[in-house]
């Protein structure tokens, strides 16, 4: 394991059992709240972007939009929120999807992104892979470019990657 990915798991609290049995919860407000490992972890995020012409990076609520405001900071882009269903007051693109604790539906507003901008995926994790999925079918639906998808955690054993990859994304994660 790289000193960073040491000092990242570090930063991270597990929580067993919640939000229900046999979930070992990976908690990113400890990082979060590390001056230097969020830093840390934002540079590591960004560095494979900066210059190659992002136009918006597009987070995933709710932990993923404390990650891509900070992202897209660095990286001088726009910020797309994907949210929930039922908050956001514009028109919208929808779609339902299944977590490993449950089902949600998600949306963005149709005119967050215009045809053929590169967008960059964020959010703090991957599990089963279904939230980064359906983030990446509204994001082409509207006809977002998306180079790649990163994430601080990766949960190998639930097969989110896999899933992300045989859609042709990029996949980019920090601590396994
Ligand atoms: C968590 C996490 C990802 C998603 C990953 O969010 O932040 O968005 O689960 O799971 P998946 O790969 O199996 O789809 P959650 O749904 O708990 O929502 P929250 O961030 O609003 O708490
Ligand atoms: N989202 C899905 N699975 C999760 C986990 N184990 N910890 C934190 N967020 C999650």
């Amino acid at each position: 394991m790289s000193t960073l990915e040491n000092e990242l798991v570090a930063a991270i609290r597990n929580i067993p059992d919640y939000p229900k049995p046999g979930i070992m919860f990976r908690d990113i407000t400890t990082l979060l709240g590390n001056p230097r490992a969020f830093r840390r972890a934002v540079d590591e995020l960004v560095h494979p972007y900066a210059g190659i012409g992002i136009a918006k990076v597009a987070g995933i609520e709710a932990r993923g939009f404390i990650l891509g405001g900070a992202m897209a900071h660095q990286l001088s882009t726009g910020f797309v929120p994907i949210r929930k269903k039922g908050k956001l007051p514009h028109e919208t693109v929808r779609i339902a999807y299944s977590l490993e604790y449950g089902v949600d539906e998600m949306e963005m507003h149709k005119d967050a992104i215009k045809p053929g901008e590169k967008v960059i995926l964020v959010d703090d994790l991957i599990a089963t892979g279904g939230t980064a999925e359906a983030a990446v079918k509204l994001l082409r639906q509207i006809g977002a470019d998306i180079v790649a998808a990163c994430f601080v955690i990766d949960l190998p054993d639930l097969g989110g990657r896999k899933k992300l990859e045989a859609l042709n994304v990029e996949v980019r994660t920090l601590v396994a």
